[in-house]
């Protein structure tokens, strides 16, 4: 049986969190150990860029980061190919050949960019790389061929530009060269974690963050100042389960569902403190947190090690982006000297 192409990443901003973990890094990993794709799994740094040109060191510092994590929850260098996108350098080629695909109006209109552009206070100076970066993405996945996308729900409009390029690319230059992804994204309501403060996102820029590389005593701390039932001042009070984090979370990471239940049962009748769940979401967290953290105290004590994984990920990498340059080169003709 012929494997399904895997190809997805992240930006390397700063280290990941829990949420990443259950939107999508337990997906890659399942994916990987059944032994039905070949992964590719990219750091985008020259993604990361395209809003941070000015601050390259922080880029630079989390990549290290990023690749740690990785490593950390199970992501296996001997099944999945980790690479580094500044490294393949096809890729910023076939974003040029691409970019004659595409208009300028198309690219104002994608959803996620749009957001993002509000979001990032860039006002009237929109880094040009930001606005295409829709368009490198298009690049990452069809260099690798990859037919299957795992990715959160921001990323559809993506794939769906990048099913645009692959449909004109192939019927502009006659050749069945370029492959449309799928994307593959978490079942409905289970893609996103709430903050423990209670926003509906948990993100490094809110600062809500619980890391995948946080220590015992950071997760106890914030565990214990998690969002709850704001109303619920009493032990004796009744308490409320919706929008209540602890329990969103016990939901989301206790092997133990039956005991939530109870727990639920008894916080809404009252007489269970916020106190007491949390002590109790905190156990639950830490011992899933702490096989990820022990595996990556493991790797940061060689960081030469981790980049070697990189350098290999991204040599192997090189060989499959190159191959497709050179047929989308071939297709378009300007292959003069083959
Ligand atoms: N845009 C993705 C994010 O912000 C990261 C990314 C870059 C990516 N290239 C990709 C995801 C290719 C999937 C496929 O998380």
């Amino acid at each position: 049986m012929t494997k399904k192409v895997i190809l997805t990443g992240d930006r390397p901003t700063g280290k990941l969190h829990i949420g990443h973990y259950i939107g999508s890094l337990q997906t890659r990993v399942a994916m990987q150990n059944s032994g039905n794709y070949d992964p590719y799994i990219m750091i985008a740094d020259m993604q990361a860029l395209t809003d941070n040109a000015r601050d390259p060191e922080k880029i630079r510092r989390s990549l290290l980061q990023v690749a740690l994590d990785y490593l950390a929850v199970g992501i296996d260098p001997e099944k999945s190919t980790i690479l580094v996108q500044s490294q393949i350098p096809a890729l910023n080629e076939l974003t040029m050949h691409y970019l004659n695909l595409v208009s300028v109006s198309r690219l104002n209109r994608n959803p996620t960019v749009k957001a993002e552009i509000q979001q990032k206070n860039f006002n009237q100076s929109i880094p040009a790389g930001f606005l295409i970066y829709p368009v490198s993405q298009a690049a990452d996945i069809t260099a690798f061929k990859a037919d299957t996308v795992p990715v959160g729900d921001d990323q559809e409009p993506m794939l769906e530009q990048t099913r645009e390029i692959v449909r004109s690319f192939n019927s502009i230059y006659k050749k069945d060269v370029l492959v449309e992804p799928e994307g593959v994204f978490p079942p409905k309501g289970e893609g996103r974690l709430p903050g423990m403060d209670g926003n509906a996102k948990m993100s490094k820029s809110l600062g809500n963050a619980i890391y995948l590389a946080d220590s015992p005593d950071e997760i106890q701390k914030k565990v214990m100042s998690m969002y709850t039932d704001p109303n619920h001042i009493h032990i004796e009070d009744p308490g409320k389960i919706e929008g209540n984090i602890v329990f969103t979370y016990l939901d989301v990471f206790d092997p133990d569902q039956k005991k939530v239940a109870e727990l639920k049962e008894q916080y809404q009748a009252g007489g269970l403190g916020d106190v007491k769940i949390k002590r109790y979401l905190n156990d639950v967290l830490q011992a899933v947190l702490e096989p990820i953290r022990k595996r990556r105290e493991a790797y940061a004590e060689d960081p030469a090690g981790v980049y070697e994984i990189l350098r290999q990920g991204s040599e192997k990498a090189n060989l499959v982006a190159n191959q497709t340059l050179k047929e989308v080169r071939a297709a378009i003709g300007i292959n003069y000297f083959d």
